[in-house]
């Protein structure tokens, strides 16, 4: 795997291939109070973020550095892109600068796999025959993909119920605005789960019907059955300034309250990616609930975008024990 663009660039053997490779990282550095691993050192990693983000960008960061690789934020509020500068030259200069890895959040769908043409089609002067380009990972583009989500999504829905196939996922609200939904969808299907969307039709993106999905608009008449309950943000930045239903209705009749999380089985979990609306697409209390698994995801997230930039980075092949062995 040489980037990581989609959900859909996963097979079922790759994306459990990434889970336990996640598992093993967070197994290593269980415990220990020095979260240090030799697994990228002299590697560069470098987050470029045209969004706003809190658990993506630090949790990469993290990852990078609990591998001991260079982790390199680069800002676009304060870089050249505030001069002018065009992505594509913004991306070759990272490569010049020697990025092994560029993660990339962008507001067009597609920017990622744009940057990941750009920098490895072999086009410049610092192309080195037989070395490729960066590794590309999508960190969110535009309203298309959030991959490492999804995937920390199945780690932490696989981690709470012991596995993700038969297992009936919800997910809840803004559909239409929501990468977080579409690579969700994707990835839990392919693990085997089945996915059923839950939305009004306002927020129902055109071409759902070719989604390995069901989509349904009563929530009252699916919790019953879920095992997992994946709520959304409602993306009022992606909706020019006004939405239908309105943010009243949609509380009332998609919001997760403490007597919808009561029509759950016991056994089923709530997800949220974050940020979390309070009072809006859920209760105040309900993702302090030990059904909750808000910030255990945030968590998950660094194990898993570590088990990622080692893929892209190392290469599946690279699986020498050290790297799984802590620095004392
Ligand atoms: N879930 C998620 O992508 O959160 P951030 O926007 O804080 O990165």
């Amino acid at each position: 795997m040489k980037h990581l663009l989609s959900a859909a660039d996963l097979s079922r053997d790759d994306a459990i291939d990434v889970l336990d490779e996640a598992q093993r990282f967070e197994q290593a550095l269980a415990g220990r109070e020095v979260r240090k691993l030799p697994t990228l050192r002299g590697r560069t990693v470098m987050t470029v973020f045209y969004e706003n983000s809190t658990r993506t960008r630090v949790s990469f960061e993290v990852a990078a550095k609990w591998m001991s690789a260079d982790a390199i934020n680069v800002s676009a509020s304060s870089s050249s892109v505030n001069k002018g500068e065009s992505l594509r030259d913004t991306a070759k200069t990272l490569r010049a600068l020697g990025a092994d890895a560029l993660v990339v959040r962008h507001p067009a769908s597609g920017a990622a796999a744009q940057i990941a043409r750009w920098t490895n089609d072999g086009s410049d002067v610092l192309s080195i025959p037989g070395q490729s380009g960066p590794s590309i990972v999508n960190a969110g583009d535009g309203m298309h993909e959030h991959p490492t989500q999804a995937l920390l999504d199945a780690y932490t829905i696989r981690q709470r119920l012991g596995g993700l196939d038969g297992r009936r996922v919800l997910i809840v609200g803004d559909i239409l605005h929501s990468r977080v939904a579409r690579s969700n969808a994707l990835l839990l299907s392919t693990l085997g789960a089945e996915v059923v969307l839950v939305a009004p039709p306002t927020l129902l993106p055109t071409g759902v019907d070719t989604w390995p999905v069901r989509v349904a608009t009563d929530l009252d008449s699916e919790l019953p059955g879920a095992d997992a309950v994946m709520m959304l943000r409602v993306q009022a930045e992606r909706m020019n300034g006004g939405f239908f239903p309105s943010s009243r209705e949609y509380s009332v009749r998609y919001g997760l309250s403490d007597l919808r999380m009561a029509m759950l089985p016991e056994h089923a979990v709530m997800l949220h990616p974050g940020p979390m609306l309070r009072g809006m697409e859920v209760g105040f209390d309900v993702a302090d609930t030990p059904q909750a698994t808000v910030l255990e995801q945030v968590r998950n997230g660094v194990h898993v975008r570590m088990a990622v930039l080692f893929r892209l980075i190392a290469g599946a092949e690279d699986a020498a024990p050290a790297h799984h062995t802590a620095i004392e």
